[in-house]
């Protein structure tokens, strides 16, 4: 039950059996959600400054509930969530729904959370918003520190009714987040970082070094965050594709053969993996190694939208924005103790709704810039962050197409709040994935063009690169939906 959170048939109690067997494969804990009041879910947790395992030590970390990453909030469809949080920290901070369709009037990035102050979020899941999301602070200029040293946690949103094809697979959370230690301590920014984006020295798999998972099931379903920084993944599994299901906002329309998954910070991917003998397999990432002899190539750019087979296509070579830390590099290690029975893949997963976007009211532009020229300043059209100006204006329920424009010499990936988007257009191709994602990855000379429904929700909310570096330095626009 706790495992997959949902079957009370025959199966689970074999599942949950097999699960136990797993000691070796971490998970983050589960927040602990009271249910006893019908559609109600009720919880606490706090951000403190606490020991807590990290890379296989224990050092001290700014986390959710103590543990890195933070505690998962598993919640479901249609359901009222009461979170009261509170901030043990000694400096101010607030909490962020990372891709949930909630009024930014609760998910509110504009504000401050005094130490010691508690804050009751209150918000009903919506409809057909079954995924995988995250939390994590947002205060303007504390992001990145903060997002660092540990504070993020994953949402899983539940589903009504549930894929009964999903009912066998085996499914892990992965939190991907990367760490350097100083002693004991998570080490501290140097101005570099505050350039790059933090880059860690051990890229971690739910706050562990290359784990190891034993697969109970011929069907493994993974559920990528990229919860780090300013680290970019490319993922490969030895001997198997990863069969794409779900991305930022939920399923897409029916599985999708990858070799490789690229994923930006900030992005969530969920994978389905067939597993048909036993042995040894190695989930890789190569994202910021120097993958090929083609020299210098920009690693965010495709996305996920890089191709249903084969390698990525090399691109032109470009300034790299991310320091090469060596070869491909082991991420986590799934065995396989004995020849499972196959489990087909689910043939439909969800049906989308495509926008459209020639019923667009309005199509506002972006330009992305770092900088790199002109001392530190990370703008967008022109301009640094205000919480107290309007960027863009837009009425709810109306469609508009977004072109973000990356005049820059980095990577940013660009992420809009509380309205998923459809990504229609890359430098003038046509995107062929319809999904609804929350973070596109734009690379330096790249034009990318979205479409979005402000649907319902009215308020004010933020749009930004999820590098938190750049975001804390000023590369945030406010929306205001009226
Ligand atoms: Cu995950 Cu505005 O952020
Ligand atoms: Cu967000
Ligand atoms: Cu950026």
């Amino acid at each position: 039950m706790l495992k997959t959170g949902a079957l009370a048939t025959a199966a689970t109690m074999l599942d949950w059996t097999l699960a136990l067997a797993d000691a070796t494969f971490p998970s983050p804990p589960q927040l602990e959600v009271d249910r006893s009041q019908r559609g109600l879910a009720v919880a606490n947790f706090a951000a403190s400054r606490a020991r807590a395992l990290v890379a296989g030590r224990t050092a001290w970390i700014l986390g959710y509930g103590g543990s890195y990453p933070g505690p998962t909030v598993r919640i479901t469809e249609g359901e009222t969530v009461r979170l009261t949080f509170r901030n043990d920290l000694d400096q101010v901070t607030n909490l962020h729904f990372h891709g949930l369709h909630i009024s930014p009037s609760v998910d509110n990035p504009l504000l401050e959370l005094a130490p010691g102050e508690s804050h009751l979020y209150e918000f009903t899941v919506p409809l057909n918003s079954a995924g995988t999301y995250w939390y994590h602070p947002h205060l303007h200029g504390h992001v990145a520190e903060q997002l660092f040293a540990g504070l993020a946690g994953a949402i899983i949103v539940d589903s009504r009714d549930p894929q009964p094809d999903l009912s066998l697979a085996d499914d892990h959370l992965i939190v991907l987040k990367d760490v350097t230690l100083n002693g004991d301590e998570i080490a501290t920014h140097t101005s570099m970082d505050w350039r790059r984006g933090k880059i860690g020295d051990y890229s971690l798999v739910n706050g562990a070094v290359n784990p190891t998972l034993t697969a109970t099931s011929g069907l493994l379903r993974l559920r990528f965050l990229n919860a780090s920084n300013a680290r970019y993944y490319r993922l490969r599994i030895d001997g198997h594709v990863l069969n794409l299901i779900a991305t930022d906002g939920g399923m897409i329309e029916k599985p999708l053969e990858l070799n490789e998954l690229h994923l930006a910070p900030g992005e969530r991917a969920e994978v389905l993996v067939q597993l048909d003998r036993s042995g040894t397999f190695r989930v890789w990432d190569s994202a910021s190694a120097g993958t090929s002899s083609h020299g210098a190539i920009g690693m965010g750019g495709g996305g996920m939208s890089g191709g249903s087979r084969g390698m990525t296509a090399p691109r032109r070579p470009q300034f790299r924005p991310f320091p090469s830390v060596g070869r491909a590099h082991p991420l986590m290690t799934i065995v396989v103790p004995s020849t499972p029975s196959a489990v087909p893949l689910p043939a439909r997963l969800s049906y989308l709704d495509r926008l459209d976007p020639s019923i667009a009211q309005d199509s506002p532009s972006f330009v992305l810039s770092d900088g790199m020229m002109m001392g530190s300043a990370f703008l967008i059209n022109g301009r640094s962050f205000d919480p107290n100006r309007d960027d863009t204006v837009a009425r709810a329920g109306s469609v508009a197409v977004w072109q973000v424009r990356n005049q820059g010499m980095m990577e940013h990936p660009f992420h809009l709040h509380t309205y998923p988007f459809q990504v229609i257009e890359r430098n003038g191709v046509p995107e062929a994935l319809l999904a609804w994602r929350d973070v596109v990855n734009v690379s330096p000379g790249e034009t990318v063009r979205f479409v979005v429904r402000y649907s319902d929700l009215t308020g004010r909310t933020v749009y930004h690169c999820h590098i938190p570096e750049h975001e804390d330095q000023g590369m945030m626009g406010v929306l205001e939906v009226s």
